[in-house]
């Protein structure tokens, strides 16, 4: 194909899905314009936390470097799956299930998305721009996209053949589709914090959680207690990332984000609370981690369709989930790169098919993950679930124990025939 006759693509949101995209789509012989509405790279994001990799969306995003052992450099490994119980009063734990050959990395986001925006050509990335809106032609062959510059105020028109919806769970893009959709809260929120001991690695803190925790660098701990849980490993460059999940009412959103602004006397009772529930070696890590941060943790049900003519729903816009099963960007990667092959194996003239094909392969595995996440959610918070008493981990039986692992995710190693 000639210059010229490059099919174009309009990506909304400049994340892990969006990057993912743009290099499945260039891979697919498509031109590629990404909309952003931040106005930097979010390097030293507040919000920016740890994340899980599994083998299959390692492999897609070597593929996409140009330096592929960049991934490998900038992740540790997560080779064991462990859940231990915490007994509050005397702050001793116990194993309640272990997985090895867990195979997972751990990467911290903003290295991730550094890895994917480097490696894409610097032209096609338009950051500060917001979406407004987008209209499909009568023949339904291109699409126009209005986008205001930030820095200026003007809007601005780009004319595609796809529109990709790639701007997160809160998507405006498929709220013009769901016109009363609303996500869903899960009854818990979690605070969260990157604990950076570079210089310090010896310190009684440092020291005190390696006792505690002796297999971190390669373990992905999630401890117990009851009615709540924790989840805690080590990044690469002497950083552990942890998780405190704690069950409470709904709040009211404030603007358009789940991550909200917290005061230092919310920080000081967080503290407090955890004194109270978890041991002193991770609750002196939770201490000494300069700004916690807090996410109230929203999903939705499954949607039924997931394309329109020529605009296609990816990552957490396609499908908002819990973060239990690890897999919201491995699920966004996949998307992107399924999305990829569809249309390489398709064409742009035959979209329709393309896009079809993708929601077929997409759609019935992301929407069993979405629900396995929500449920283990809620055993982990020992929340109420259908046919079942609320889990604790004191009482439990042996196959709640096993109903733990991350293993026990739908399509946990499934692979597409489309990309072998
Ligand atoms: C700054 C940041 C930090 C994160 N940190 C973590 C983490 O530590 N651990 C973890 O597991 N997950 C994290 N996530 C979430 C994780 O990236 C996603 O859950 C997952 O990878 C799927 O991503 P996504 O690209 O579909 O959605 P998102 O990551 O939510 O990205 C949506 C993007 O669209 C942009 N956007 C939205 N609306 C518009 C609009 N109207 N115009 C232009 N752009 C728009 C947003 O600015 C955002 O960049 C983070 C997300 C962000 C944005
Ligand atoms: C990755 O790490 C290895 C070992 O430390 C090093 O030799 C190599 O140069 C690194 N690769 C890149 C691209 O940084
Ligand atoms: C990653 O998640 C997707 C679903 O989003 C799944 O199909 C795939 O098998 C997973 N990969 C691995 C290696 O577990």
């Amino acid at each position: 194909m000639s210059e010229k006759e490059k099919p174009k693509a309009v990506v909304v949101g400049g994340s892990i899905a969006g990057v993912s995209c743009a290099h499945a789509l260039i891979s697919a012989g498509w031109d590629v314009v990404v909309l952003e509405k931040s106005c930097s790279p979010n390097t030293g994001s507040p919000t920016g936390a740890g994340l899980g990799l599994d083998p299959l969306a390692q492999t897609l995003i070597e593929s996409w470097l140009q330096q592929p052992e960049l991934l490998h450099n900038s992740t540790l490994p997560l080779t064991v799956d462990l859940n231990q119980a915490t007994d509050s009063e005397k702050k001793v734990s116990w194993t309640l299930a272990r997985d090895e050959n867990f195979n997972f990395r751990a990467a911290l986001w903003a290295d991730l998305h550094g890895l994917l925006f480097n490696a894409l050509p610097s032209n096609i990335f338009f950051w500060g721009h917001l979406f407004l809106s987008f209209c499909v032609s009568d023949d339904k062959t291109s699409v126009k996209v209005k986008a205001k510059v930030l820095q200026t105020d003007e809007t601005i028109e780009i004319v595609g053949n796809l529109l990709v919806a790639a701007d997160g769970s809160l998507s405006s893009i498929r709220q013009s589709f769901f016109s009363d959709f609303k996500l869903r809260y899960s009854g818990y929120c979690a605070w969260r914090g990157v604990f950076d001991f570079s210089g310090n690695e010896n310190s009684e803190t440092v020291m005190g959680i390696r006792r505690a925790y002796p297999e971190l660098g390669k373990c992905l701990y999630f401890d117990l207690g009851s009615g709540t849980h924790t989840v805690l490993y080590e990044l690469q460059n002497k950083r552990f990332n942890w998780i405190w999940y704690v069950n409470q009412p709904e709040p009211k959103l404030q603007r358009n984000s789940a991550t909200m602004k917290v005061s230092r006397e919310m920080v000081q009772q967080m503290l407090q609370n955890a004194e109270k529930v978890w041991v002193p070696e991770l609750v002196r890590v939770m201490k000494e981690t300069e700004d916690p941060f807090l996410n109230f943790i929203y999903d939705s049900d499954p949607l039924e369709q997931i394309f329109w003519d020529n605009a296609v729903l990816v990552g957490d816009a396609a499908h908002p989930t819990t973060p239990h099963g690890l897999r919201s960007t491995n699920m966004s990667v996949l998307d992107a790169a399924v999305l990829g092959k569809c249309l390489a194996k398709w064409g742009a003239e035959n979209l329709q098919s393309a896009l079809r094909e993708y929601q077929s392969i997409r759609l019935p595995v992301v929407s069993k993950q979405v629900l396995h996440a929500r449920k283990m959610g809620r055993i982990k918070q020992g929340l109420v679930l259908p046919d079942r008493d609320p889990f604790d981990p004191k009482s439990a039986r042996l196959e709640d124990f096993q109903e733990l692992r991350q293993k026990n995710m739908p399509f946990f190693d499934y692979v597409p025939l489309l990309l072998l």
